[in-house]
């Protein structure tokens, strides 16, 4: 495996150097369902306190403000973040996954939109850790990951792990969450044209 910490900051000079391609090429992406499946599973009243962890550069921040919530963004890179600012209005945090600073049970929700997968495997209790930490209680945990067989490495200058669902939930679970549901994206195709999957828990 590689060095975590140099393998997350290659990852983030990769985003750093193709931020604007990435945001012209994922603009329009419609994760309304992930953002309904988070949504539907938190029981304190609106407005909601979101955090967007690696929100890059904020189309997801700016549809949590749209339904009325505060929505927090937190991302690496750097050109995302001040995009993220830009394009919402929200507050953007710019720190490192691999050197989180989060306030202990300070949000409602904490939306992981294919983020959680460049944690290197060996980091990731201690990351899931820290989500389970900053959530208030009952509060809710949504990731989203391409999926593989449990593979780590890199995808060109991307580091990343592919995990299937029995690997997921068992380290999801291992961080004291409670398991609320889970699927395939995108919907309605077959199972191996579903490279996302898609989770949701609850702080136990
Ligand atoms: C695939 S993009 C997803 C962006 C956004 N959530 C979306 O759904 O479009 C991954 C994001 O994770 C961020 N990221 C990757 N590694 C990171 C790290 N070590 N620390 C903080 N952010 C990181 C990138 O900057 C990028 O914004």
């Amino acid at each position: 495996m590689s060095d975590p910490w140099s393998a997350a900051q290659r990852t983030l000079d990769h985003y750093r150097s193709n931020a604007q391609a990435f945001r012209e090429g994922t603009r329009e992406h419609d994760v309304s369902q992930n953002i309904d499946a988070l949504l539907r599973h938190i029981r304190a009243e609106p407005p909601l306190r979101i955090l967007d962890l690696g929100c890059g550069p904020g189309r997801d921040l700016r549809a949590f403000k749209a339904r009325g919530h505060v929505a927090v963004g937190l991302d690496g890179t750097e050109a995302f973040v001040d995009m993220a600012r830009a394009e919402s209005g929200c507050e953007v945090w710019q720190q490192d996954l691999l050197q989180l600073q989060l306030p202990s049970a300070s949000f409602d929700g904490v939306f992981a939109n294919a983020v959680l997968f460049h944690v290197p495997s060996r980091e990731l209790p201690r990351v899931l850790a820290q989500l389970h930490e900053t959530l208030r209680p009952d509060g809710v945990l949504f990731c989203s990951n391409p999926r593989g067989h449990n593979e780590e490495g890199w995808s060109g200058d991307r580091y990343g792990v592919w995990y299937d669902w029995p690997a997921w939930r068992q380290r999801v679970l291992a961080a004291g969450f409670t398991e609320l549901e889970h699927y395939y994206r995108p919907a309605g195709l077959p199972r191996a044209q579903q490279p996302w999957l898609a989770s949701v828990w609850r702080k136990a």
